[in-house]
């Protein structure tokens, strides 16, 4: 695992460069995308380079994390939504190339058996963006997730419901109480795994991830055993990892053709 302590929108920076190198090398890569305030900077940088360099998604497909259960098709929070808005359509991206969870589905159960097999016949995802709720959750896999698990639906716990309520008119009872969202299996499945995280609250979550225990108690602590995972992060979030110099230390001497 690879620790990059640096500001906000240098992170950004560095994982557009990771995305932008994966699309020049292979137009058709797959992308795993994010929702919430953590990749935000990352898709502004990546649009930019869209309009100013000619960055193209046309050729790429896209899988989101997971979706909220029963928001409207046109509620502006609905996952698929957020998405369209902050990449999706700021690039060349066609709608068809980037697919979500159902949340709508009757059958959610065969709509995430679907989702698993769709990922698969894209080949797998080359790069994931990731962000770590504060509770240690990543996509919706809330505490006590298998580590093992697939794309299934959840219940959300009380604490991410009220992190999520400033999306929903700070009203906690407007935050739908299920997801369906890839499990952590899903997400380990995917080739190259870049988390961002950033404010003191995240700290705790962070030092987990990093350098706690592996367990169903902290879910992003399963990134421990994935053979190429990046956690850039900024000082604040960063305050809580024991070995903070190290990592300062290693990242300073990196050479720099290596990339993320
Ligand atoms: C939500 C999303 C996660 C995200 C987390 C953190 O629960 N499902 O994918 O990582 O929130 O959100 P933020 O980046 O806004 O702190």
């Amino acid at each position: 695992m690879e620790v990059v302590i640096a500001p906000a929108e240098e992170l950004a920076v560095l994982a557009a460069d990771a995305v932008e190198a994966l699309l020049r090398r292979r137009p058709r890569s797959v992308l795993g995308l994010a929702t919430g305030s953590s990749p935000l900077k990352v898709y502004d940088e990546l649009a930019r380079r869209h309009e100013q360099d000619g960055l193209s998604f046309a050729d790429a497909r896209g899988f989101m994390l997971d979706e909220y259960v029963g928001l409207a098709a046109d509620h502006p929070e609905r996952y698929r939504n957020v998405i369209a808005t902050e990449i999706a359509e700021r690039v060349d991206w066609p709608a068809e190339q980037v697919a979500g969870p159902d949340g709508l589905a009757a059958d959610l159960p065969a709509a995430c058996a679907a989702y698993e097999t769709a990922i698969a016949d894209a080949g797998g995802v080359d790069l994931q963006i990731l962000g770590i709720g504060t509770d240690g959750h990543i996509a919706f896999n809330e505490p006590g997730s298998s580590l093992a698990s697939r794309t299934r639906i959840k219940t959300l716990t009380r604490q991410t419901r009220v992190d999520n309520a400033r999306f929903f008119d700070g009203d906690v009872d407007k935050v739908p109480t299920h997801c369906l969202t890839q499990g952590l299996g899903t997400i380990m499945a995917a080739r190259h795994l870049v988390l961002l995280a950033t404010g003191r609250h995240k700290a705790e979550a962070v030092h987990q991830l990093v350098e706690g225990p592996v367990s169903a108690l902290w879910p992003a602590t399963v990134m421990q055993m994935h053979p190429h995972a990046t956690v850039l992060v900024d000082e604040a979030a960063a305050s809580r990892l024991q070995l903070a110099d190290y990592y300062r230390q290693t990242y300073a001497s990196k050479p720099d053709w290596q990339g993320l």
